[in-house]
């Protein structure tokens, strides 16, 4: 396996610029499902995710042309299978966004269960739930979600819990139902509003993405178009929190500050002097530390779970102590071994991580264990002196487009290297 290796203890200074969300392109690529006409996509990431999910499309029989310029183009008119493998499906739980769009177009489809994954035991029985509402049969048999629907019909639905995925999976289905479809509870992250408005680009009734409740009125058929993901505004914090951690100075552009209101308010908290415009951020540190950060994690729009690791990697050699309880997933906390290896201060206390700041860390191997926990130890490594190898560096490629790339133009030394053996 490929791992990451920095020398540390360098200020990032410069700027660089930021990809298409992830969590955006996703979904979106999914939705192309539902409709039978050509659909143009830009500003998509290259992502190992996103690799994945224009597999699954592929299996079943979507034609897709991808070129260098992050633009895909996809025909979803004739489709052979509405099967979603356990292979794929494992290795990226997002694929579970494939069923709303087949039964509601087709009436039928066959995904795997996602099963658990290291952050947590995630299960998808929200996403089930609002399905059967609008009348599908589901049966799980031999790990299979197994759907069939002979047209969907609208449905009001109250999600027991805010989720991100479950809401844009019965969005989805509901694009191509009979009548209307009111969701309460849903998530109101900026990606289930893209996705709403990919939707509706393509003709679908879709109003209130954004805010907690979403309504849709089916529509008979979907059609083609244009559509421009918009940025990732997790890459974006993350590297804000890497010129956090190493005290520097830097700018990022093609991004959007007004989806990172409670990372820039934090950021700035302790002690970041930041500078915006409609589509660029800065973030300054003059050359001083961090003070360390209080932070409760919670769907949108407050601190986002995606951006918890990060934190805690800039808390580990923040002034001061900083409290960071995580409400979203039960064991999302599986950096602070790691982190600990490379000499921070964390107790764990159920949800609950206490760290005291250190003056620095040092290099040590470490392993990831999940996407944004690698985010975190490379944020970590990046602060610490001396050098830190990162093992099992394929999670960070699951959603960070070119990251050696972009922290090396920011100054930082960094580079991947092959592995020594295959496991
Ligand atoms: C999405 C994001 C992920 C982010 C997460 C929370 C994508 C592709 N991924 O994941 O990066 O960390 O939102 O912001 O957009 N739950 C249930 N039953 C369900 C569905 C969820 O109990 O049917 C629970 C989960 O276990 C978790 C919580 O709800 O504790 C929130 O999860 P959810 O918002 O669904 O996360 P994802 O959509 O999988």
């Amino acid at each position: 396996m490929e791992k990451l290796i920095i020398k540390g203890n360098i200020p990032l200074n410069g700027e660089i610029k930021i990809s298409g969300a992830k969590n955006a392109a996703l979904p979106i690529l999914a939705a192309t499902l539902l409709s039978s006409a050509p659909i143009q996509i830009s500003n998509i990431p290259h992502l190992q995710d996103v690799t994945t999910i224009v597999s699954l499309l592929g299996q079943m029989g979507v034609r897709i042309t991808l070129d260098e310029r992050s633009n895909i183009e996809v025909d979803a008119s004739r489709l052979e299978s509405f099967h979603a493998p356990y292979e794929l499906v494992r290795t990226m739980r997002a694929s579970v966004l494939v069923l709303g769009p087949l039964l509601s177009r087709f009436g039928e489809a066959e995904v795997s269960l996602p099963g658990g994954c290291a952050i947590g035991t995630r299960p998808v029985d929200q996403h089930l739930k609002g399905m059967q509402a609008m009348g599908a049969e589901i049966r799980i048999e031999n790990g299979y979600i197994k759907a069939k629907a002979a047209k969907l019909r609208g449905a009001t639905i109250v999600m027991d819990i805010v989720t991100v995925t479950g809401t844009e999976n019965i969005m989805m289905a509901a694009a191509l139902a009979k009548g209307q479809t009111i969701i309460h509870n849903a998530a109101r992250e900026p990606e289930v509003e893209d996705l709403a408005n990919f939707l509706n680009t393509i003709g679908a009734k879709v109003s209130g993405a954004g805010t907690s409740t979403i309504v849709i009125d089916g529509v008979e058929k979907l059609g083609g178009g244009r559509y421009h993901v918009l940025p990732d505004r997790i890459e974006t914090g993350t590297y804000l929190a890497a010129a956090t951690i190493t005290r520097g100075k830097i700018k990022l552009k093609n991004t959007r500050p007004d989806l990172l209101e409670s990372i820039l308010l934090k950021l700035e908290e302790i002690g970041a002097i930041i500078d915006t415009g409609i589509d660029w951020i800065s973030l300054d540190m003059k050359g001083r530390r961090p003070y360390a950060a209080n932070i409760s994690t919670a769907p949108y729009p407050a601190f986002p779970t995606d951006m918890q690791a990060q934190m805690m990697a800039v808390n580990t050699i923040a002034e001061g102590t900083g409290v960071i309880t995580e409400t979203v997933f039960e064991n999302r906390f599986m950096h602070v071994q790691e982190l600990q290896r490379m000499g921070a201060n964390i107790a764990l206390k159920g949800n609950t991580a206490i760290c005291t700041g250190s003056d620095h860390l040092h290099g040590a191997p470490v392993m990831a264990t999940d996407l944004r926990a690698s985010a975190s130890l490379v944020l970590a490594g990046l602060a610490a002196h001396g050098e830190t190898t990162i093992d099992r560096i394929y999670h960070i490629d699951r959603g960070y487009e070119c990251i050696e790339e972009k922290l090396a133009q920011l100054g930082a030394q960094i580079h991947r290297i092959p592995s020594e053996h295959r496991e």
